[in-house]
């Protein structure tokens, strides 16, 4: 009998040691973005990082300034090809073998480099780039076995757009029919014939902005007393990212690669919104970040329904808000930290630090119920006219907005100016568009209002968020 249990210590201990993954230290990771233009530089950014005592660190190139910083730590960086070259990498072995060479190779002696990523969410972008995928990956993965570089992995961040349809019930969930043959077959051949992991950028706010009426804040939140989701086949579901990375492991399994393991490459919540966004503030994101990093962290592992036990290493997005980020306001309000280092909320990514151990947060502001918020959007009358100017013809164009209004004997043509013509065409667009992902941002020329900007006869439709 004691014998016996010694023998399965031993084996567990050694088990852990071959997969190298039951280490917590190198378990958490932060996302290091770039995308702003009052950024600290690397060194500075990755004195934060050390600071924080995360095991591992993503950037999005493979800046050799950044790799140079990381010399002589223990963190393991994953660095990555970009978009523009996986065409030229797919096609030519010998300039796959020139970034292994250029890139990894002379830094490798010093910064512990363990991932290669191969362009960044690809399968989200035009279908042009997708045969040239996997091939780009087999060749930078020969080139880095030709160099002796073995502990280095491949893989491709995807997005959570894979899916056919809704992922309620994950059970039932499959991925799209154009990506399968072509790209997803034989990209889960090659992370399973190379002991790589799928790396999925998973966010739980994305899908609960999408749905906010039917999934509870709570649940993406990882809230103790969130309301459990009940699969058909009796799972239970305790929080929005379990559930998701159980409808990655369903559809996995439905194309025959039920076991790839898993990494979450970028996950997180943004701390500042727009009106018609919602979710998005200090005590939200604080919250999301302190319990992901805490369960991901929980020894023995938890895992998911699907996946019990497994780690998954997971990725905070991001180190910084990054302002050059387009899109709505969340897009640049993702960072633990301010461009300038200072924290934008206290977290503890070792994860021993409880929710009643930190200080009180700001409360969440109040949030109008889905739907209930009447919303207009007009020009930014601060805006740079010419800037204006293109939008508005974008909007009555390629936009589609219904410009005969703001046209000569139109009820809205009065006052004959950009800005009250651009107000109208913007709002239009935005009312006919919202629903399908249209914004109210125009390159910065369109502000959101809660206040209506109709007169007279000229009646501006308000848009439900
Ligand atoms: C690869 O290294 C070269 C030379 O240092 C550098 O100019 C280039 O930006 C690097 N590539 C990436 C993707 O960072
Ligand atoms: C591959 O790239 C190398 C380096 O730029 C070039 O010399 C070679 O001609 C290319 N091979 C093919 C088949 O295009
Ligand atoms: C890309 O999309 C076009 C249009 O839907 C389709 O005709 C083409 O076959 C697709 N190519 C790939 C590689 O999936
Ligand atoms: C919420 O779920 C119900 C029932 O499944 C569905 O009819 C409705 O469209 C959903 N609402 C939203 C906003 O998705
Ligand atoms: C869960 O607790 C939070 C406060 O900790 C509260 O705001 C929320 O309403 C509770 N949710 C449920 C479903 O009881
Ligand atoms: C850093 O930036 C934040 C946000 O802009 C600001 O509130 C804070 O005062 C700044 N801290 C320092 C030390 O400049
Ligand atoms: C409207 O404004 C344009 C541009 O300023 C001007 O050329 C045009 O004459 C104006 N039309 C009327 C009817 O005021
Ligand atoms: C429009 O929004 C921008 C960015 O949020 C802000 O700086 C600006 O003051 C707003 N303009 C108006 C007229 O409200």
């Amino acid at each position: 009998m004691k014998l016996a249990y010694c023998f399965l210590l031993l084996a567990t201990a050694i088990a852990i040691a071959i997969s190298g993954h039951s280490d917590a230290r190198y378990t958490i990771g932060v996302n290091y973005g770039q995308l702003g233009d009052n950024l600290l530089a690397p060194h500075e950014a990755v004195n934060l990082i050390k600071g924080m005592k995360v095991g591992k660190v993503k950037i999005y190139d493979a800046n050799p300034a950044i790799l140079e910083e990381l010399a002589n730590t223990d963190i393991k960086v994953s660095v990555m090809l970009p978009n523009d070259q996986i065409i030229p990498l797919g096609m030519n072995k010998t300039l796959a073998h020139n970034f292994v060479l250029t890139n990894i190779s002379s830094f490798y002696s010093n910064t512990k480099i363990r991932t290669l990523l191969v362009g960044n969410e690809i399968l989200s972008a035009s279908n042009e780039t997708w045969p040239y995928l996997v091939p780009a990956m087999i060749n930078l993965h020969e080139a880095l076995r030709k160099h002796k570089l073995r502990k280095v992995k491949v893989s491709t961040p995807l997005a959570m757009d894979l899916f056919e349809g809704s992922l309620f019930p994950p059970s039932r969930t499959s991925f799209r029919t154009d990506l399968i043959e072509p790209v997803l077959k034989p990209m889960l051949s090659f992370l399973d014939d190379t002991r790589s992991f799928l790396f999925i950028d998973v966010y739980p706010f994305f899908e609960w902005e999408k749905n906010a009426a039917n999934i509870s804040l709570d649940f993406a939140l990882f809230a103790p007393n969130a309301t459990i989701y009940k699969d058909e086949n009796g799972l239970a579901y305790h929080n929005l990212l379990d559930l998701q990375l159980d409808a990655l492991v369903t559809s996995m399994g439905k194309v025959g690669y039920p076991d790839v393991k898993i990494t979450i490459s970028e996950t997180g919540w943004p701390t500042k919104m727009d009106l018609d966004e919602r979710g998005a503030n200090v005590h939200n994101a604080a919250l999301f970040n302190r319990r992901l990093v805490r369960k991901v962290l929980a020894r023995p592992p938890a895992g998911t329904p699907l996946r019990k036990g497994e780690v998954f290493d997971t990725y905070i997005f991001a180190l910084f808000n990054e302002n050059l980020k387009t899109g709505p306001m969340t897009e640049r309000n993702w960072g633990l930290f301010y461009p300038n280092g200072s924290k934008v909320y206290d977290i503890d990514l070792t994860g021993h630090k409880k929710d009643t151990q930190y200080g009180p947060l700001p409360p969440a502001p109040p949030e109008a119920a889905p739907g209930s918020l009447k919303l207009w959007c007009i020009a930014n009358s601060e805006a740079d006219p010419a800037a204006l100017g293109g939008a508005l013809s974008y909007a009555c164009g390629q936009g589609s907005a219904d410009c005969k209004p703001i046209q000569s004997g139109g009820a809205c043509f009065f006052p004959n100016d950009t800005i009250s013509h651009a107000s109208y065409a913007f709002n239009d667009y935005y009312n006919k568009f919202h629903k399908s992902g249209g914004t109210c941002v125009f390159g910065g020329a369109a502000n959101l209002t809660t206040e209506d900007p109709s007169y007279g006869s000229c009646n501006y439709a308000p848009t439900l968020v």
